[in-house]
């Protein structure tokens, strides 16, 4: 049977990249899934094409920053799969910015996007897992909060605030059997990463990696489909690292 068989899922930051990958993988699991992003074109496009590949997916536009759409997501899942089983709190931004040059701006960007983001999502989703008794949780951090990375003080700040809340929250709703964890992927072949990083910084990582290859979208898509499944019933509160063996903590 497929992993995921009718679990419902909310996956943020799904338009693209990493979250699309999760979208896919999670609906080729037979997950039904919300496709939520601030890029509503991007999210009903893939949200199309999964149901094309005989998938359940429905799109919400939205930002993960604002109560009210994290909400309508939220809802989006009860009103059109009837329950909510899975979140993965994946939407992030990772623009570079030294910090003498940071403006207050951008690290608000950051923090509110990257974090705020991931509280505001968790909490709506909560009350439904708490009542039905079971959930997951899925937060994708990064593996610069292991190594540091400069000139992203703000984003590695709100990558470690992610790793904190896994750990406090998974204290607090374990008894509710609520499993609550997070990924950390290196560096991941997707159309942002590419607009950060040259590809001599990306040789140069994966020269450091164990597995000599690029790490793909589906690579994280696949632990993430663990961290959601039964199989992973004994965890929470742990942190992954999907990174080809980069780092080892
Ligand atoms: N690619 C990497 O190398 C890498 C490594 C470590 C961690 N990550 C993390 O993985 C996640 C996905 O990264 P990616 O490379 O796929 O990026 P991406 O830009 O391809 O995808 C991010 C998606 O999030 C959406 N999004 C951004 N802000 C949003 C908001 N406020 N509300 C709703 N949606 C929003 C974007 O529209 C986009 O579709 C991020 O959290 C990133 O920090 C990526």
């Amino acid at each position: 049977m497929a992993l995921l068989n009718r679990k419902v899922a909310v996956i943020t930051g799904a338009a693209t990249g990493i979250g699309e990958s999760i979208a896919r993988t999670f609906a080729n699991e037979g997950a039904r899934v919300v496709v939520f992003d601030r890029d509503g074109t991007g999210a009903k496009e893939v949200a199309a094409d999964i149901r094309a590949n005989g998938g359940a997916a429905v799109a919400c536009r939205g930002d993960v920053r604002d109560a009210g759409e994290a909400g309508a997501a939220i809802e989006r899942a009860l009103s059109d799969f009837g329950r909510l089983d899975i979140l993965v709190n994946n939407a992030g931004i990772y623009p570079r910015h030294s910090l003498l040059e940071m403006t207050e701006a951008q690290w608000d960007e950051i923090l509110s996007t990257n974090l705020k983001g991931v509280f505001q999502c968790t909490r709506l989703s909560l009350p439904h897992m708490v009542a039905q008794g079971s959930g997951k949780i899925v937060n994708i951090s990064s593996v610069t909060f292991h190594i540091g990375m400069k000139d992203l003080t703000h984003y590695v700040s709100s990558k470690g605030g992610i790793i904190g809340f896994t750990r406090a929250l998974a204290r607090e709703v374990g008894g509710s059997n609520i499993h609550v964890n997070a990924v950390t992927p290196g560096a991941i072949e997707t159309e942002a990463e590419k607009k950060v990083a040259t590809q001599e910084q990306v040789d140069a990582v994966v020269a450091l990696q164990c597995l000599r290859r690029r790490i793909v979208p589906l690579d994280v898509a696949r632990v993430c489909v663990f961290l959601a499944s039964e199989l992973s019933d004994g965890m929470t509160g742990q942190t992954v690292n999907v990174d080809g063996g980069w780092v080892m903590y």
